[in-house]
């Protein structure tokens, strides 16, 4: 049986690397695990008022989050930290107040940059709400992917081999992550 796992991108735009990255890793992952992109673009900012009559984005993504054995977040970093979009998701998934759907499901967190870094500083950002929110997150191998653009070809495709191998190894590591901790 696949263990089926969510996937939550940062980025929104339609050529995003961060989304090349994550086609790539689910391509790498399968059978061994079921990586399934979830929407967040759609989700209203998180405003507590609205829990007397959640709007339908909020309760679909807090349905499918509770559906999956664990969570991969494949991001950029926006200003040193997460994007907003990727922030709001976290917030909608994490209220009301004692129903969190993130409580004791296993993360992975992978950071893309066209830049030097690798997005460590929103890798970083992003694991400080997952310490909170009561996720074990996979600590090894690290993953902030620097020069990203270079990886990636015209259509959108990480070609580069070098990538794709270190994605493999993450993907192993992921796996024996969520049987450990899931
Ligand atoms: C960026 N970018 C960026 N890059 C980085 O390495 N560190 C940073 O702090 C920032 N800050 C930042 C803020 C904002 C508002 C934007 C729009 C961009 C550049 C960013 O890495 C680049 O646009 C990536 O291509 C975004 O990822 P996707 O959309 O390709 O997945």
């Amino acid at each position: 049986m696949p263990v089926n796992v969510a996937v939550l991108v940062g980025s929104l735009r339609a050529g995003s690397f961060n989304r090349s990255v994550a086609d790539a890793i689910a391509e790498l992952a399968a059978p061994k695990l079921a990586l399934k992109r979830i929407e967040i673009g759609d989700l209203p900012f998180y405003n507590e008022d609205q829990e007397k009559n959640p709007p339908e984005q909020w309760l679909r993504f807090r349905e499918e989050i509770r559906a999956v054995q664990a969570v991969l977040f494949v991001t950029p970093e926006y200003n040193r930290s997460v994007p907003a979009a990727l922030k709001n998701a976290i917030d909608v998934g994490s209220r009301p107040y004692g129903q969190s759907v993130w409580d004791g499901k296993p993360a992975g967190v992978i950071s893309a940059s066209p830049g030097l870094i690798g997005g460590f500083g929103a890798n970083h950002h992003l694991r400080q709400s997952l310490v909170f929110l009561n996720m074990p997150v996979l600590q090894q191998p690290e993953m902030y992917l620097s020069k990203i653009n270079g990886a990636i070809d015209d259509h959108g495709r990480l070609t580069d081999e070098n990538v794709r191998s270190f994605l493999a190894k993450f993907v192993d590591a992921f796996a024996d992550w969520i049987a450990r901790t899931g």
